[in-house]
């Protein structure tokens, strides 16, 4: 492909740190390119994969840089969020400073989300913060995690406790790396294009919903333009506000909820399934308080059920389990959990002050035992 047939996102970031999203098929060949287009300074490239991603794409990354003055390596580690540790980010980064790479090194965070939140999180503290490319290749990690700067890795507490914002220097999507992607992959991170359609755009949820089965295939022509309007979405309301003080709030549709089934489970039940569940609940919720639109929840269920995504919790769990994690959550204020709210797919209800509406642990109890 030529580069002009690709399309340019851009997103405002703070200290001037502005970046753009390049999206299109066959990208992947122009990562170095655009790598060095965006950060001229770089010398030494390391390209950081999974095993698996490494296996598939490693190659055709490091090539794409061309037989010129800059220097470019390969670091892996073993796929799973299981090794989203400081552990690894530790041995990573000594291979880094084994590699001596200095202050005119770069990242080029190639895979999913795991890659994207280590190899962005690495880049952001190798000697105080070098440049990092994203290079996504999971659903997750296009339309959510390789935008907005949030990197980190998970402590035996919990996930994402020990992270930095550090924005990249370009993200460059490659819509057709989905094709490899596991079906199951692509519905989880479906579940966050669902979410976008829910609270930003109704004709975009619709369109999902319509191409549910070749998004599930992974038919490139149609993921790329589903990728294209999440990564839009998402640029809009992360431009608006980085660091989630405000408009931010608003990705946080059906993770109220979601987060605490995922904890619930012991982190069995996968985030995008969690997420699903807990748009679904959130959705009721919305109804049962008069601000969400009768029917809301069960549009959603519809589009969620297209997708192969669950829309009820798993056999077995425990409605007191789930309300503890909610009352845990760090937003919970004054004892009152602070939850998302649509108005009717395609738009969220305002809260005063922000987007996230108060609920007591008592409203929250009865939806649980209903659900
Ligand atoms: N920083 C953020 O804002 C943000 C947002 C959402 C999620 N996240 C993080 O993202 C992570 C989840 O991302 P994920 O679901 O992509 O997980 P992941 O990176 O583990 O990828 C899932 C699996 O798919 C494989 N894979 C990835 N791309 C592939 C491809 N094109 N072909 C074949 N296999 C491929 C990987 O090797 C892995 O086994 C979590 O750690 C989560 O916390 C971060
Ligand atoms: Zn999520």
């Amino acid at each position: 492909m030529t580069r002009t047939s690709a399309t340019r996102i851009a997103v405002r970031a703070s200290g001037g740190r502005d970046y753009e999203v390049v999206i299109g098929s066959g990208l992947l060949d122009h990562v170095g390119v655009e790598a060095r287009e965006a950060a001229p300074g770089v010398r030494h490239w390391v390209v950081i994969a999974d095993h698996t991603v490494d296996e598939l794409y490693g190659d055709r990354v490091s090539r794409s840089f061309g037989a010129s003055d800059v220097s470019v390596r390969r670091l892996t580690f073993p796929a799973g969020e299981r090794h989203k540790t400081r552990d690894t980010w530790a041995s990573l980064t000594d291979r880094l400073l084994d590699l001596a790479v200095g202050r005119d090194g770069g990242i080029v965070a190639l895979g999913g989300g795991v890659a994207g939140d280590l190899a962005g999180f690495v880049a952001a503290t190798y000697m105080r913060g070098i440049p990092v490319v994203q290079v996504p290749t999971s659903i997750v990690a296009m339309v959510d995690s390789a935008v907005g700067g949030k990197t980190g890795v998970d402590t035996p507490l919990g996930k994402n406790l020990v992270g930095a914002f550090h924005a990249p220097a370009r993200v460059v999507v490659d819509p057709a790396t989905v094709e490899t992607l596991p079906r199951a992959q692509r519905s989880e991170g479906l579940a966050e294009a669902a979410k976008h359609g829910a609270i930003i755009d109704d004709g975009y949820a619709r369109e999902i919903r319509l191409h549910a089965g070749a998004l599930l295939d992974g038919r490139p022509s149609v993921v790329e333009p589903v990728v294209r309007r999440s990564i839009e979405i998402k640029a809009e309301v992360v431009s608006q506000d980085e660091r989630e003080g405000g408009l931010r709030e608003v990705l946080n549709f059906g993770h109220t909820l979601g987060h605490a089934f995922e904890a619930a489970s012991d982190y069995r039940l996968p985030h995008g399934h969690a997420v699903a569940v807990g748009m679904v609940c959130e959705a009721r919720l919305g109804e049962s308080l008069g601000l969400t639109a009768p029917g809301t929840a069960d549009e959603l269920r519809t589009l969620l059920e297209a997708l192969e995504l669950p829309v009820a919790p798993p056999a077995g769990w425990d409605p007191a389990s789930v309300l503890g994690f909610v009352q845990a959550d760090k937003k919970v204020r004054d004892g009152k959990a602070r939850v998302v709210l649509l108005e009717c797919m395609g738009r969220v209800a305002p809260a005063a002050p922000g987007w996230a509406h108060p609920v007591a642990p008592n409203v929250m109890r009865e939806l649980l035992d209903s659900a």
